[in-house]
């Protein structure tokens, strides 16, 4: 990896994994690819080079990737789980069709391509806990649907024409950077910002709803780890189930209790979200990722409880 385009970089992810890749690699073209109306700002704007990229349009992305002579693309170009119930057919274009746009230009210029999946792609068939690598996927989101259309696209796109596509199955992210927007594992995010401003906060998902959780600082590792492995050891590649911690609200409300003593909570279900969250792992087996690439995550529950309470008492003031 030397020239990267991040499609999506002023997303939750995006924002974080273009500055980790820049401060990884200074001599490389680092692109930060955004839309209209979701421009890239402050540090993410001057600490390298910024382009207009919509995966519905092929030739714009062609133009960037020989621009910079893009060697890896990230596609973090989706519409998470709640909103796309909102706008199902706007999440299916950008993620499915958005895709298949991307794929196209990567058999054409070689670049590898990472397009994440996540604890979405699972449905209520699933077995919940320690869930398979290769186990039934039968979402009932749109979310889901497109990311097990994103994991077969890519597998067909290596299989049939040997584009280097690799990704990983994200559990809920819980960061401090960027908010998510529209998710269905979003009040993991939002609870620790209502806590560090003493706020009460309104839960969406039931307390005893398990879901897989990690911490960004893994997630990126997760990324960058898996575009590197050794591809000779990859037996899987799209898409890797890889796990941290597994929560529900209560086990969230016991690590912020115990740092900030009045913090506040209490249940104002989500209908949508609840039923999505009742669908999802409670905790995925990531031993093939272990096994193929090396994944170790580095944060437990209390690292990552410490360590967010901090960083948003700098950024909240
Ligand atoms: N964080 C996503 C969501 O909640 C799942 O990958 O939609």
């Amino acid at each position: 990896m030397k020239n990267v385009l991040v499609i999506g970089s002023t997303g939750q992810i995006g924002s974080e994994l273009t500055a980790k890749l820049r401060s990884l690699y200074p001599g490389g073209n680092i692109v930060a690819g955004y839309i209209k109306g979701a421009e890239p700002k402050g540090e993410l704007l001057e600490g390298g080079p910024c382009a207009e990229v919509d995966v519905r349009d092929g030739s714009g992305l062609a133009a960037i990737a020989d621009k910079y002579s893009i060697d890896t693309v990230y596609n973090l170009a989706a519409l998470l789980s709640a909103k796309a119930e909102v706008k199902p057919l706007l999440a299916w274009d950008i993620q499915v069709n958005g895709l298949i746009n991307i794929l196209e230009v990567a058999r054409e210029k070689g670049f590898a391509v990472f397009t994440p999946s996540s604890i979405g792609s699972f449905g209520p068939e699933t077995p919940r806990v320690n869930t398979p690598q290769d186990t039934i996927q039968r979402p009932r989101s749109m979310y889901g649907v497109t990311k097990v259309a994103t994991e077969l696209l890519s597998d067909y796109y290596f299989n049939k024409y040997g584009v280097d596509t690799r990704s990983v199955r994200f559990p809920g992210l819980i960061s401090h950077v960027t908010l998510p927007g529209g998710g269905t594992t979003d009040y993991a995010v939002e609870i620790f910002y209502a806590a560090v401003k003493g706020e009460d906060f309104a839960c969406p998902i039931p307390a005893g709803v398990f879901m897989d959780m990690m911490y960004m600082p893994d997630a990126l590792k997760a990324a960058i780890d898996i575009m590197n492995a050794d591809p000779s050891k990859l037996v899987h590649r799209n898409s890797f189930n890889i796990a941290s911690m597994s929560l529900d609200p209560e086990m969230l409300r016991k690590v912020i209790s115990a740092r900030i003593p009045a913090f506040k909570m209490h249940y104002e279900l989500d209908p949508v979200r609840e039923k999505i969250a009742e669908s999802w792992p409670d905790k995925m087996d990531d031993s093939c990722a272990r096994e193929e690439w090396g994944w170790a995550p580095a944060f437990d529950l209390d690292s990552m409880a410490d360590d967010m309470i901090a960083a948003l008492r700098v950024k909240l003031g």
